[in-house]
């Protein structure tokens, strides 16, 4: 049954819907979220601080920044929290009208529909397929200029797992200073990746960037609808501030937060299990390669990879994949990718050598 749908990465219920496939017997490959389960931290302590709801919560978030400060070493000063990321990616888009923006692709489908809910235009830099979608900072470079007003980053990036190490982003960003062009750096996935691809510490040094971060996916909290951005620039802060709703991040989810950020031994384990098992996967698809298989050096908790031409398409596999109750992201709808790549994050190493056989045999 081809069906002729297209899947988002959390469409778990659509595809139990679709597929008639109970939800909890899908593992979800495609929504990028920590296998690690939530912090023990946070479930043993969340019980005792229920009644928090019957308060609002501080309009200021101070705990939870000094929390968030201590976790990324950003200053407290600097931080805002909003629903998710999603909703911080919204108000730095919608703090200016009709904005020319150029997103380096492919990316993160929320960064243009905002983009076009504000009367914006989009402009595409797309990472080369021959370069590993790996960033080529000169060209970037180059392609910014004074009649750009934003430029979206998404680093590691989504979909294709590469990244920009602080140094080459040290370099946009002196170029977008030049520019007078706002620099929103979503770093999603950044707790998963090396610490020299962070770009958090040069906010302190350029007021034009703005860096987003997400509860979602490392602390396996997608529910909790939390996220932070961070930056120096006091104006851009104050209309990204205006953007946004008051008490967006409830109470109980700011306690949550600080439950979460505060589990130094959950954060050191997801850290150290994604850090293995990403090296685990690119061994198991290096052996793949005779078969045509190809994928792109991961930085994040997920791989971009390339099909062989002549078999199956990537919504092929996806029907495979999630007939036996795995779903992967068809990446046929990202701009600058085709019906030849899918993307998985990592899962619990039996979960994960399950999709690795089923590709295996699909394409043997
Ligand atoms: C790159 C990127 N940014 C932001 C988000 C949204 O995250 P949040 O749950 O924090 O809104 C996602 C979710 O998939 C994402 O992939």
């Amino acid at each position: 049954m081809i069906t002729g749908e297209a899947f988002h990465g959390s469409d778990i219920e659509k595809i139990e819907e679709v597929y008639g496939i109970p939800k909890e017997d899908i593992v979800s490959f495609s929504a990028n979220v920590s296998p690690m389960g939530v912090s023990e931290r946070y479930l043993q302590g969340i019980t005792s601080k229920l009644d928090c709801v019957e308060r609002y919560p501080d309009r200021e978030y101070r705990a939870l920044k000094k929390a968030i400060s201590l976790y990324c070493g950003a200053k407290s000063e600097n931080i805002i929290v909003g629903g998710g990321s999603t909703e911080l990616i919204g108000a730095a888009i919608k703090q200016m009208e009709s904005p020319r923006v150029i997103i380096v692709t492919p990316a993160y489908s929320e960064y243009e529909r905002n983009v076009k809910q504000r009367g914006g235009t989009v402009e595409h830099f797309f990472l080369k397929e021959e370069d590993g979608f790996a960033p080529d900072i000169s060209e970037i470079c180059e392609a910014l200029n004074e009649s750009h007003d934003i430029l979206i980053i998404c680093n590691p990036v989504n979909p294709t797992s590469t990244a920009f190490t602080r140094d080459g982003m040290e370099a946009v960003l002196k170029r977008c200073e030049k520019c007078g062009i706002v620099c929103i750096v979503d770093e999603t996935y950044i707790d998963f990746a090396d610490e020299r691809f962070d770009v958090t510490p040069l906010t302190d040094r350029f007021g034009c960037l703005f860096v987003i971060r997400s509860m979602s996916k490392f602390f396996c909290a997608p529910g909790l609808r939390l996220g932070y951005g961070i930056t120096q620039g006091a104006e851009l802060k104050e209309r990204i501030e205006e953007s946004k709703d008051p008490w967006s991040v409830s109470s109980l989810s700011n306690e949550a937060a600080l439950l979460m950020l505060s589990d130094t031994d959950h954060i050191g384990r997801t850290r150290a299990y994604i850090k293995e098992e990403r090296q685990r996967i690119m061994s198991l698809l290096d052996d793949m390669e005779p078969l045509g298989i190809r994928y792109y050096r991961p930085e994040a908790n997920f791989v971009l990879v390339r099909l062989p031409e002549g078999g199956p398409t990537s919504g092929g596999l996806f029907e495979r994949a999630v007939k036996e109750g795995m779903m992967i992201r068809d990446c046929a709808d990202f701009p600058g990718l085709d019906d030849r790549y899918i993307r998985f994050c990592f899962m619990k190493k039996d979960d994960d050598d399950r999709l690795m056989s089923l590709i295996r045999k699909v394409y043997s």
